[in-house]
């Protein structure tokens, strides 16, 4: 009877515990393997100096001298002077808040955008919501490319010594967005 009763004490302590362990494992904690990613990454075709993948998501193109393209440039400007400061450089993460290079990867790019409108919290662990703030919005792909390129170690750390130039269209939908 007592041994009963202490095995099945066992086995909900045992799935007591299964929540935290997944809450612990954030797509943040996740190693990225590149190869496993090309294809979601690769580009599909350009249009006006922005590179798209397959599913018309916005992704990153570093030639062979490593001339990135402008939206992984501009991203690498924007994260550092809105994310760095609890995300830590180069997308690394922080003792406060995420490795979110390998996030960008592992979340894919509409949870990515979820969390950045919406904002997230898990206990003292706060991520603002930026749904309202344009110097983010108006540059968001920019960002989860940038954060992509690093997630997969296309970019090394560090500003991008070569860039396309910033194209026409680019420069209007900035325009557009920031008003
Ligand atoms: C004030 C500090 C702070 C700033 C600024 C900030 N974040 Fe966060 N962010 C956090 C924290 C803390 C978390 C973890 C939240 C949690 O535990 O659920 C987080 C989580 C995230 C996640 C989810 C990661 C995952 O693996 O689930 C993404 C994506 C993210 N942030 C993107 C951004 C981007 C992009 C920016 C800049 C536009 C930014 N954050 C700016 C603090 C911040």
């Amino acid at each position: 009877m007592m041994r009963h009763a202490s095995r099945i004490l066992a086995a909900v302590a045992a799935s007591a515990l299964l929540p935290a362990v997944a809450a612990a494992q954030s797509w943040s904690d996740q190693p990225v393997k590149p190869a496993d990613h090309e294809a979601e990454f690769a580009v599909s075709y350009e249009d006006g100096g922005i590179y798209y993948n397959e599913e018309d998501i916005p992704t990153y193109n570093v030639a062979e001298d490593g001339t990135v393209d402008w939206l992984t440039f501009s991203g690498f400007r924007r994260y550092h002077s809105e994310c760095h400061v609890c995300h830590g450089p180069d997308g690394e993460g922080s003792s406060y808040a995420p490795k979110i290079k390998n996030s960008a990867v592992h979340m894919g790019y509409y949870d990515f955008y979820d969390v950045v409108v919406n904002g997230r919290q898990n206990g003292n662990s706060v991520m603002p919501h930026f749904g309202d703030n344009q110097n983010v919005m108006c540059y968001l792909n920019d960002i989860y490319v940038y954060l992509s390129a690093r997630g997969m170690d296309a970019v090394p750390r560090g500003r991008p010594p070569k860039k396309e130039a910033k194209s026409d269209l680019i420069r209007e939908q900035e325009d557009a967005c920031m008003g």
